[in-house]
């Protein structure tokens, strides 16, 4: 298939651009310094910012499915994705694509944290997503605005903390809220999981939860 993805540079976005390329895939990366990106010689590089519609455009024009693992640099507010994903979805409306996959979070969602001990919820609501998660939290919020209207056949995938271990090859998947006690997963599992959502039709028009 041919794969158009963003944020491939970034943490998550090297897993999915390789797993990408392991499994056959023809990449095309929208790269804002594409000189610098470790796998250049196994993509197809499109410079420029996820904020530029020409070059986000560009990088969709053929595609058959859209990844993201996009997201801000800081815990500041950047606005990455409040920009960049209605100029994606835009570009595939105009192109026709109609597949997107992307990573979001867990605080994306107000029912995020239904299936956790009333302490936990009152910590994480008031302690983490109100103050230090406050801008990335609002930005996955806009995300899932901006996909949840866009007719197009998204799937949003919602972890919790994120870390660059080894992946275990088993998760839990919860469209509702996150499961009990979740409250980490490896960048290797979202992106296995992730990968897995090209031809699994199950979850379009849906944001999942994910956590080990
Ligand atoms: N950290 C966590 O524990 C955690 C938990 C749950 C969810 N998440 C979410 O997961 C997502 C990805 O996280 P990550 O840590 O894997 O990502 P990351 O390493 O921070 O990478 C972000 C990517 O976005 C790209 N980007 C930012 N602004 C751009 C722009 N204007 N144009 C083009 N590309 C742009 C970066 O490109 P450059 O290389 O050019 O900067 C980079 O490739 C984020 O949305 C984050 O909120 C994180």
């Amino acid at each position: 298939m041919n794969v158009a993805i963003f944020g491939a540079s970034g943490a998550t976005g090297r897993l999915l651009t390789k797993r990408c390329f392991d499994a056959g895939h023809h990449v095309t990366a929208l790269l804002r310094h594409p000189e610098t990106f470790p796998l250049r010689l196994i993509v197809r590089s499109v410079p420029g910012s996820a904020f530029d519609l020409s070059a986000v455009a560009q990088t969709i024009e053929g595609a058959d499915v859209v990844l993201s693992a996009l997201g801000a640099n800081s815990l500041k507010k950047e606005d990455v994705l409040e920009r960049a994903v209605p100029q994606i979805v835009t570009a595939m409306q105009q192109k026709g694509v109609r597949r997107i996959i992307v990573l979001g979070s867990a605080g994306a969602k107000p029912d995020a944290l239904d299936k956790q001990p009333a302490w936990r919820r009152w910590i994480v609501e008031n302690l983490v997503y109100k103050t230090f998660l406050k801008w990335p939290v609002a930005s996955q919020r806009s995300q899932y605005a901006t996909l949840s209207a866009s007719h197009l056949d998204w799937t949003m995938v919602m972890p919790p903390m994120l870390t660059n271990g080894r992946g275990r090859g088993k998760w839990r998947i919860d469209p509702d809220a996150l499961p009990p006690n979740a409250n980490r997963i490896s960048r290797e599992d979202v992106a296995d999981f992730m990968m897995q959502q090209i031809d699994n039709p199950q979850w379009i028009g849906k944001a999942v939860y994910i956590s080990w």
